[in-house]
């Protein structure tokens, strides 16, 4: 296939996916996920992926993280961005990518010293090595596109520094309530980045499970110890 034709069978099979995305994120439910804190729950999940986060982070020697650079693919309303500024990342040194407009303007208003843009995560207009640290929190299983996952993959592996790292959290299971997610396995993780090592740890009760655990305190932990029940994976790609 010559170069121009494979680029518009890119931007069909983009197209598409941005279409059935967008729609995907109408429903009302979705719309939600923008609220923020609603339960103690969500906070015992936060906790949870912050602790790692933080144990990577030093793990490869990018702590403090004051003078780092951090991009995050499919921000959202910048609340990992947030994270990372409690942290200690400096806003002007925090970035984000997202499709979706409403997200994408409730990020600028909540945090108007952060660099996000709207637009496909699979091609962005950041530059080779700009970044040290690259995030995607519960982006990926919004793709359900194969060719259009291995672009964004294609695309964090160019920005992040030789040096650098991907944070990953993401579904490990099928969510049986909504056909706009999919899982990926730790296997799946290593398929799309064939040239980065892959540490991963299954991490975080399901919401319906946690929802009911809320009223009997202590518990969380207690179910958090069976591997089963942890619904997402924790990684952390550092390359070959
Ligand atoms: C579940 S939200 C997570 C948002 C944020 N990472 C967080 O943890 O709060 C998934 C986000 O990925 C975005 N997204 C999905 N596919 C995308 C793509 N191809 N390019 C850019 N953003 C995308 C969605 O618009 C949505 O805001």
């Amino acid at each position: 296939m010559s170069n121009v034709a494979s680029r518009s069978t890119e931007n069909g099979v983009l197209d598409r996916e941005e279409t059935r995305l967008l729609r995907a994120y109408q429903e009302p439910e979705r719309r939600a996920v923008v609220k923020g804190f609603e339960t103690e729950f969500d906070m015992s999940v936060s906790q949870a992926y912050e602790r790692r986060i933080l144990r990577g982070l030093k793990r490869h020697d990018l702590l403090p993280l004051c003078d780092k650079r951090v991009v995050d693919f499919g921000c959202g309303c910048g609340a990992r961005l947030r994270d990372l500024m409690r942290m200690g990342a400096a806003p002007e040194n925090l970035y984000g990518v997202d499709l979706v407009p409403e997200r994408i303007d409730l990020c600028r208003q909540l945090s108007p010293n952060f660099h996000v843009s709207l637009g496909n995560a699979a091609q962005t207009a950041f530059e080779r090595g700009q970044f040290d640290v690259a995030l995607n929190f519960t982006m990926m299983s919004s793709v359900l596109d194969d060719d259009v996952a291995r672009l964004i993959a294609a695309e964090m592996d160019r920005v992040v520094k030789p040096n650098g790292i991907i944070l990953w959290y993401d579904l490990r299971y099928q969510n049986p309530w909504n056909p706009n997610v999919r899982p990926y396995s730790t296997r799946a993780i290593r398929r799309l980045f064939p040239d980065w090592r892959v540490r991963a740890k299954s991490l975080t009760l399901p919401p319906q499970l946690s929802r009911v655990l809320n009223k009997c305190p202590g518990s969380y932990g207690l179910l958090h110890l069976v591997p089963l029940f942890r619904i997402s994976l924790f990684a952390v790609l550092s390359r070959r």
